[in-house]
């Protein structure tokens, strides 16, 4: 009995000192292209996905109307376009996140461009609440309800000829001007 006990004691004892040491001295990865932790998927995806299959909105308050889509390609050239890209402009930086800011306007494989195939909820979640231990933002306190939706139902349409206004913005480089310019 008493040498179970001993055991117990050492073997709580030992897990915990494992662990520091291996934060303190190891090489856990901090750097973007650090290899991924042990299970870092599954602890880190599975959660977000059961969530958002929880709580996102079931369809979108607004429908695909030109107005709505070229406020969407509004907010998204301002808003979006410097991590997700341009249909014709890859973020310069986007690949050297981790994880990386996928682009939003590449075709994956035959009628899946981007996001097109998520439910248009699930998106407006992403925008809405952002993901937490990556890159993307919580849009809540930037954005209103109505521009998260313009800009979740563009992305959900980005694979249909879209109205000529909405496909020149978008095809418009993005200017990064140096604060202090053009005053
Ligand atoms: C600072 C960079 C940054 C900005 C700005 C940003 N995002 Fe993201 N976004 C990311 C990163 C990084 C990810 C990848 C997260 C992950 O792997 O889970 C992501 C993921 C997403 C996803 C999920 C992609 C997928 O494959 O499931 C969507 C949708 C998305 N962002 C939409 C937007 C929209 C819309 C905006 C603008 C309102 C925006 N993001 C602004 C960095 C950004």
């Amino acid at each position: 009995m008493t040498k179970f006990i001993l055991g117990l004691i050492l073997g709580l004892l030992i897990l915990p000192a494992v662990v520091w040491g291996y934060f303190r001295f190891g090489h856990p990865p901090v750097a973007v292209a650090d290899r991924p932790f042990p299970f870092e998927k599954d602890i880190v995806r599975e959660p977000l996905h059961a969530r958002i299959d929880r709580e996102m909105p079931a369809s979108a308050p607004i429908t695909a109307t030109p107005e709505n889509l070229l406020a969407g390609a509004e907010v998204y050239r301002e808003q979006c376009a410097s991590c997700h890209g341009l249909p014709q402009r890859n973020s310069p930086f986007a690949a050297h996140m981790y994880p990386r800011a996928p682009q939003l306007w590449v075709w994956h494989r035959v009628g899946v461009i981007g996001v097109n195939d998520d439910p248009v909820g699930e998106t407006y979640w992403k925008i809405d609440n952002g993901i937490r231990l990556t890159g993307m933002p919580s849009f809540s306190k930037v954005l209103n309800q109505t521009q998260m939706w313009q800009v979740a139902v563009l992305l959900k349409n980005a694979g249909t000829t879209l109205p000529d206004g909405v496909v020149k913005l978008l095809n418009q480089p993005l200017v990064f001007n140096p604060p202090g310019e053009n005053q």
